[in-house]
């Protein structure tokens, strides 16, 4: 499905991602983890098209989509939910998920609109409410419904529990095993590095813009050397 080889993308002269690689095959949930600069965001953002990579390559089932741009990208069945959502504030959680489906027909639109309603009931609450005013574990539904709404074939999402109450992360998390179990493709950031080693199938994690490990949960909590890596997975 997703075969990130070799990339490395720099801020300047500075190489924030060092020759990486990622790969995710359909119905696979992989979790990216590791310290704060490690370098994900810059990965998830490389192979979204957000950022140019200066070597490398992003292969979407087999097709060459590196460098593409952002909205091709989302056409091509590619989606993030960016770190810090960015959510539209002043629109209705309605028009946010109308907008999340521009790249798909308007019947498909109809359609998952109905399926966000009936997935997120939370948002059918607030359907008309601007975004805005939503609570911090709302306006993640709502980042995470409105990346459903371009039909992706992989999901993408950065730190989705970030900043949310306990009782939210658990929402957040458990919204991450009902997509599992819809048989979605993800590849999710976390810095709760034991929550999200328990829901994937698989993990990368991330070190000074490398790749230092890869393996299942039970693979890598068993490394030590890895464990300062996982320093705040505990939230
Ligand atoms: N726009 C930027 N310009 C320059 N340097 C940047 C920029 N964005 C990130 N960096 C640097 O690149 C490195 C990787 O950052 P990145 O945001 O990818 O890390 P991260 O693993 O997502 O961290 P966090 O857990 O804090 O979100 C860091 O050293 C960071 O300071
Ligand atoms: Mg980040």
């Amino acid at each position: 499905m997703l075969e990130a080889s070799g990339l490395t993308t720099k801020y300047g002269a500075i190489a924030a991602l060092r020759n990486a690689s990622v790969h995710v095959g359909a119905g696979e949930v992989i979790g990216l983890i590791g310290p704060n600069g490690a370098g994900k965001t810059t990965l998830l953002n490389t192979i979204a098209g957000l950022l140019a990579p200066v070597s490398g390559s992003v292969l979407l089932d087999g097709a060459d989509v590196t460098g593409h741009p952002p909205e091709r990208l989302l056409r091509s069945g590619l989606a993030l939910v960016p770190e810090h959502r960015r959510i539209f504030t002043d629109l209705t959680v309605e028009e946010n998920l109308k907008i999340g489906g521009v790249t798909v027909s308007s019947t498909d639109r109809a359609v998952l609109l109905d399926e966000m309603k009936e997935q997120f009931p939370v948002l059918a609450e607030k359907w008309t409410t601007a975004a805005g005013y939503l609570s911090g574990g709302e306006a993640q539904q709502l980042a995470i419904a409105r990346a459903l709404m371009s039909k992706p074939r992989l999901l993408m999402m950065d730190e989705p529990s970030l900043g949310l109450a306990p009782v939210l992360v658990d929402v957040v998390f458990g919204l991450i095993e009902s997509l599992r179990e819809q048989g979605r493709t993800l590849l999710v950031v976390e810095q709760n590095a034991e929550r999200m080693l328990a829901v994937a199938d698989r993990a990368y994690v991330l070190r000074s813009g490398a790749v230092v490990a890869e393996g299942t949960g039970a693979e890598l909590r068993v490394r030590d050397d890895l464990f300062d890596t996982f320093v705040g997975g505990d939230s």
